[in-house]
């Protein structure tokens, strides 16, 4: 059955008390309006109508690159509900099918709830069906009136009830389908006539009903999930379902997760089987992570690749990096953009890497920044070395061959290359290219005082 869905997003969402429009704060990494667009593509519609107006020209800009096209619609005042589904409706074709109302602010929303609402309406061909709750708290809300016969009649919202509606408890959860034609005839004949002046889409039912028509309600039993977020706190809740939600997903897929309500996965990141995630690690974006690896306590992996068998041992910061199968990274340990450890490579504590490929076999296990670099394979990086890749303007390479030996404390100067096979003395400076299999030192040769501590004594012995 065809459909089409408008989606409301043109409030400012003044609960959340913020500069930026509700729909934009982020949502695990996402912004909230990404799960609504996800729902209403999953209904595979004729289109996706959005209804923009505070920050508009923002909301249009954060979903440039959106996988599915859609038809932005700007409603230049905030008029009510009503307004925003009017101003959409003279982009819609004959052929739109059935509309769907959706809000851009219910992420939590099962696709089958909406799919079921859609097969009701169509099955008893009505003209308005909408999803209910039932709420112990229905303050704020459109209640629900029904007549004698259990029928819907009507919705009265909060400014507009009486003592005897405001008792009412099923409310208006305001997700809808409509019969196109329906829709089209009736909007115009709504009036702001009530306690806000707004446009109110609810209207549509007294009228629906005045006329004998066909509508159709089902009750959600999920009602958290249909009413969207309109606080920090429904945010922080609606992020702590959907952190479980993936949680629940990767353990069911064979990953070890210590512990759930700490751990914070992004949608789209992917976890190979066996894998085991300790606490308060937070993996973002783009990250996919392969078997049996073992990812340490409050790491941070965002858009990155980590291969099988790898060790990303505690606190270790990771971004559009790749660390290969067998790597051991950490504990405490920062790959950059652009980094790349190759197979059985090894970085270790307090080591700062940035564009950089680290050849297979190698190790940079403790204390040094490498930046720029290319570092063949066996090659052993010692403790406290330095690249000095910028000398104030620009960026320069370091490249470090095959099996090479950098002694700890050393400084590469960039441009520079350490031949295969070649040592570095510890302690040196290297501002030129060292050939391979030779030992480049820089650092003066040690002298011994003999007896020079005794002499000291000395001294201070006759002041
Ligand atoms: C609306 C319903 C109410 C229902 C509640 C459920 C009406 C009159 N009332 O009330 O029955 O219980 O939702 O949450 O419909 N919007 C626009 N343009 C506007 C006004 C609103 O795009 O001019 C968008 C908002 O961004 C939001 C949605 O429509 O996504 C609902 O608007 P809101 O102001 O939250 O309506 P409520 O008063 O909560
Ligand atoms: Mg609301």
């Amino acid at each position: 059955m065809k459909c089409s869905v408008i989606l409301l997003a043109a409030g400012k969402g003044s609960r959340m008390k913020s500069n930026t429009i509700k729909v934009l704060h982020p949502l695990a990494g996402r912004p909230v309006l990404a799960y609504s667009l996800d729902i209403a593509g999953q209904l595979n519609p004729q289109g996706i109508f959005v209804v923009v107006g505070y920050q508009g020209e923002k909301v249009e800009k954060a979903f440039a690159d959106y996988h599915l096209s859609l038809d932005w619609v700007v409603q230049p005042e905030q008029r009510g509900t009503a307004d925003a589904v009017r101003c959409a409706l003279p982009s819609l074709s004959p052929s739109s099918g059935t509309i769907v109302v959706l809000y851009g602010d219910v992420p939590l929303l099962r696709v089958q709830t909406l799919q079921d609402l859609l097969a009701q309406h169509h099955k008893e061909d009505a003209c308005i069906t909408l999803l209910t709750a039932c709420l112990d708290d229905p303050h704020g809300y459109g209640r629900i009136l029904r007549n004698g016969e259990g029928r819907i009649c009507r919705i009265v919202e909060q400014a507009d009830a009486d003592e005897q509606e405001l008792r009412i408890k099923e409310i208006n959860t305001g997700i809808y389908c409509f019969r196109s034609s329906f829709l089209l005839e009736a909007i115009d004949k709504l009036e702001a006539n009530n306690a806000q002046g707004e446009y109110y889409l609810t209207d549509l039912i007294a009228y629906a009903a005045s006329k004998g028509l066909p509508i159709q309600s089902k009750i959600t039993d999920e009602p958290f999930r249909a009413l969207g977020i309109n606080s920090r706190k429904d945010l922080a809740e609606a992020e702590a379902t959907l952190r479980q939600e993936i949680c629940e997903r990767w353990m069911l897929e064979g990953v070890t997760i210590v512990d759930p309500a700490h751990t914070y996965i992004e949608p789209s990141v992917i976890i190979g089987s066996d894998t085991v995630i300790e606490p308060n690690c937070h993996l973002k974006g783009n990250t996919h992570i392969g078997p049996a690896c073992i990812i340490g306590t409050g790491s941070v992996i965002k858009d990155s690749k980590i291969g099988h068998k790898v060790q990303i041992r505690p606190y270790c910061v990771i971004q559009e990096s790749e660390a290969g199968d067998g790597t051991v990274v950490g504990p405490v340990a920062h790959l950059r953009s652009g980094t790349v450890l190759e197979k059985e490579s090894l970085v270790g504590n307090f080591v700062e890497i940035k564009k950089t490929l680290v050849g297979e076999g190698s190790k940079a296990a403790h204390l040094t920044y490498l930046g720029d670099c290319e570092i063949g394979k066996d090659v052993n990086i010692g403790c406290g070395t330095i690249t000095c890749n910028y000398d104030g303007s620009e960026k320069h390479r370091t490249i470090i061959e095959d099996n090479a030996f950098i002694g700890s404390d050393s400084q590469l100067v960039a441009p520079v290359t350490i031949g295969k096979g070649a040592y570095v003395g510890s302690g040196s400076t290297i501002t030129k290219d060292v050939p391979a299999e030779s030992l480049a030192i820089t650092r003066v040769r040690q002298k011994s005082i003999e007896g020079w501590a005794q002499k000291k004594k000395n001294i201070k012995a006759k002041k």
